[in-house]
């Protein structure tokens, strides 16, 4: 199998590629190193996760429709899973090109060249933003959504809509994955869990918005990853031009002061917290219905907030990492 990853040296597309290499697979693995937060981060994930297994990340920006062209021209694929983006609720308004050149112009690169050479499985990081403030129990695939509260949300809805809408042009089948909020070692500094331990650690300011009450559906990174290989492989079973998204969630929520807690029972010292107003952009509660993806699987993420934070905590306590945890917050707001 031949895999195209993107946005491979970012937190979840590292964890997937190294997952893929250790299965024995062949990769090709692009990423434009995006500014967006700390390069050095990057780099780090490269050289710990990837290169030693003995593959290096091209660095090729999706948006340049030309380099789409060529690195699709140069390999067949079997899969090409799209997790380059521009993540996160919070980037401000005077940004949102960010959104635009990675989350759409990328986005409709890659999914036209992918189409046009007929590779079998395009899956793609959609998200549980799409849902938007939804009044819903539990965030079920089978509703019909129209108002993402945030652009990035909306961003993500469109390249749905997009895959959906092409469906008959190519026999290439897409699948959108909503991940709800993953976490785990290596992960995003402008991530509440991660600043929270750089606080406990290092005594990083935590800037907390809101009062700590948002509800969130934590999903640990590796059952994430499980979760991608397995609707990799079901999705080679569907009908050619197949389209859907997946719920990549376990449906436990917890608050932000839960998480508090939990870490700082963790590391046994307490937060130091800068408290700014809730951003709006950011939903009162997200909790995935996990039951399309277990019945296309046969499992969903299962891992305890305890459990997950747990590893989180010992590989921030690594040496070469706890000293460089408060620079990599600070790289982003
Ligand atoms: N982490 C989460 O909780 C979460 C939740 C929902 C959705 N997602 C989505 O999952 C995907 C992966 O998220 P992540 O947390 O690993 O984010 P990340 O920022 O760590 O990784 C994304 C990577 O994409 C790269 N990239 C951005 N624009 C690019 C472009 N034009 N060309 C090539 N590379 C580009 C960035 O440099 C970065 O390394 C994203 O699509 C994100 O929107 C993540």
């Amino acid at each position: 199998m031949r895999y195209l990853v993107t946005g491979a040296a970012g937190f979840i597309g590292s964890h997937l590629t190294r997952n893929l290499l250790l299965s024995g697979a062949e990769v090709v693995a692009v990423d434009n190193f995006s500014d967006y937060y700390s390069l050095d981060l990057k780099r780090a994930r490269e050289s710990n996760l990837i290169s030693p297994l003995g593959l290096n990340i091209s660095r090729i920006d999706l948006a340049d429709g030309e380099q789409v062209t060529k690195l699709l021209n140069s390999y067949v694929f079997d899969s090409v899973i799209h997790l380059a983006a521009q993540p996160g609720v919070r980037v401000p308004l005077s940004q949102h090109q960010r959104y635009i050149s990675s989350n759409l112009t990328a986005y409709a690169n890659l999914l036209t060249k992918v189409r046009e050479n007929s590779i079998p499985n395009f899956l793609y990081a959609s998200s549980s933003s799409v849902y938007g403030n939804s009044n819903d129990q539990l965030f079920s695939e089978q509703g019909s959504i129209t108002d993402p509260l945030s652009f990035y949300g909306a961003t993500k809805l469109t390249n749905e809509v997009l895959a959906r809408s092409g469906r008959h042009e190519s026999p290439t089948r897409t699948r959108g994955l909503r991940f709800f909020t993953v976490y785990g070692p290596w992960g995003r500094p402008d991530m509440a869990y991660f600043r929270i331990i750089a606080s406990l650690l290092n005594g990083f300011e935590f800037p907390q918005y809101g009062n700590g009450s948002v509800l969130r559906d934590f999903t640990f990174v590796d059952d994430a990853i499980n979760a991608v290989v397995k609707l990799n492989v079901q999705l080679s079973s569907e009908e050619e031009g197949h389209s859907d998204v997946v719920n990549i969630g376990g449906g436990h929520p917890y608050s932000l002061m839960d998480m508090i807690e939990t870490l700082q029972n963790l590391v046994a010292k307490k937060v130091k917290t800068n408290l700014s107003p809730t951003n709006p952009n950011d939903v009162i509660r997200t909790c995935a219905d996990s039951q399309l993806l277990k019945s296309l699987v046969g499992t969903s993420p299962a891992t305890s907030l305890e459990e997950g934070l747990s590893e989180v905590v010992k590989w921030a306590q690594r040496q070469d990492v706890q000293s460089k945890l408060t620079a990599w917050c600070e790289s982003v707001s």
